[in-house]
């Protein structure tokens, strides 16, 4: 008995004072644990007599459980230092200013064909495209260039040696051959379920070649190609859409004025000035003694329609091409268009916009 009281004494001394787990273990295993101290006394059990037996057995029984709960107590409460000890050791500062991260930014290039895309698009219009390697064909012929006419060499236009077939491609010298596509999938359309031609309103942004390089002029520059075809679009209609898209773009009132032009593939053909003056080296874009040429613009040409298989006595509509490297020098104030392609990391930080805004007219193109 007294032996009992003893070891329960001791024991629980040992489990109190157990620093980690890994000790409290070992005091287990020696008092519970198969060869321990109250696993041995357990076996003495069978060879008492029944009275001995009956007195001490649950006395035995009483210390082992309660030896046991000790280790269970004494365990949550190590495993609850452990935890502790990780929850100050690896707290997180969360007011620390996070480290700086390299971050691209939208070219201005880029930034231009979403502004104009957010313009048109809030005017009914949707995004149409076409490929970069285009044939004489859709970039020329079915424009109403005429075979051999000197407008094909004004594009100064690359070209790809010629094919199996003797044709040769040619990178697109315009966005007009977008026009084209349009024109022809909407007779297509039309023809498959047999219904009239549904109206056309598409711009169509994309890249643009010719071989010609200077301070103004790039072998690669963009374009926006703009195309509307119905039964009843006029001139006006042309002349108020462009005007409203050169102000919304411009944000602020822009004068314009409409001289007429020649392209092959619109007549009327028109370009369109707009107001501007010069105060020391900055060009400020809306009102002034000066005119600027911004774009191309005319109703679709009856043989473009005829071409495409649009019947020009009852659809007609207009087109216009603009260029977007010089829209992007005019609104951000870039003065070389050369910088647009040198991919110097400098001046994109510093004419580059945040990816995280995209433009829109109810919030703002820019910021
Ligand atoms: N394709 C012409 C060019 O690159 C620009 C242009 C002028 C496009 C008049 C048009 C247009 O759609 O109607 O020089």
């Amino acid at each position: 008995m007294e032996n009992l009281q003893n070891i329960q004494t001791r024991v629980s001394q040992s489990i109190a004072d157990a620093p980690d787990l890994t000790a409290l273990d070992q005091v287990r295993v020696a008092a519970l644990g198969k060869k321990g101290e109250v696993s041995l006394l357990m076996r003495t059990l069978g060879a008492m007599t029944p009275d001995e037996r009956k007195q001490f057995g649950p006395k035995l029984n009483a210390l082992k459980t309660e030896l046991n709960q000790a280790v269970v107590l004494r365990r949550e409460e190590l495993e609850a230092e452990v935890l502790n000890a990780r929850l100050v050791s690896e707290t997180l500062d969360v007011t620390l200013p996070p480290r700086p991260r390299p971050k691209g930014s939208i070219h201005p290039v880029s930034q231009v064909f979403a502004e104009t895309a957010a313009i048109f698009a809030d005017m009914g219009f949707v995004v149409a495209t076409g490929p970069d390697i285009e044939t004489d064909f859709y970039n020329f012929t079915a424009l109403n260039f005429p075979p051999k006419h000197p407008a094909r060499d004004m594009h100064d236009t690359f070209f790809f040696g010629p094919n199996a077939d003797g044709e040769r491609k040619l990178l697109r010298t315009h966005t007009s051959p977008v026009q084209i596509r349009t024109l022809q999938s909407a007779v297509e359309q039309a023809r498959k379920s047999g219904s009239e031609l549904e109206p056309i309103r598409i711009i169509a942004p994309g890249r643009t070649y010719r071989f010609d390089s200077d301070q103004t002029h790039t072998p690669m520059f963009h374009q926006v190609e703009g195309l509307v075809v119905d039964r009843t679009t006029h001139m006006g209609h042309l002349k108020g859409c462009l005007q409203d898209f050169i102000s919304a773009f411009f944000e602020r009132e822009v004068a314009a004025r409409f001289r007429p032009h020649h392209f092959p593939f619109t007549e009327p053909s028109a370009e369109m000035d707009i107001g501007y003056q010069r105060k020391g080296n900055e060009i400020l874009i809306g009102q002034g003694d000066q005119w600027m040429e911004i774009l191309g613009c005319g109703m679709v040409h009856p043989e473009v329609l005829r071409l495409s298989g649009v019947d020009p006595d009852v659809y007609q509509g207009f087109a216009f091409g603009v260029g977007i490297d010089r829209l992007a020098m005019l609104k951000y104030g870039i003065p070389d268009l050369r910088e647009f392609f040198a991919c110097d990391q400098r001046w994109l930080q510093h004419y580059g916009f945040s990816a995280v805004q995209q433009p829109n007219l109810a919030t703002g193109l820019s910021s």
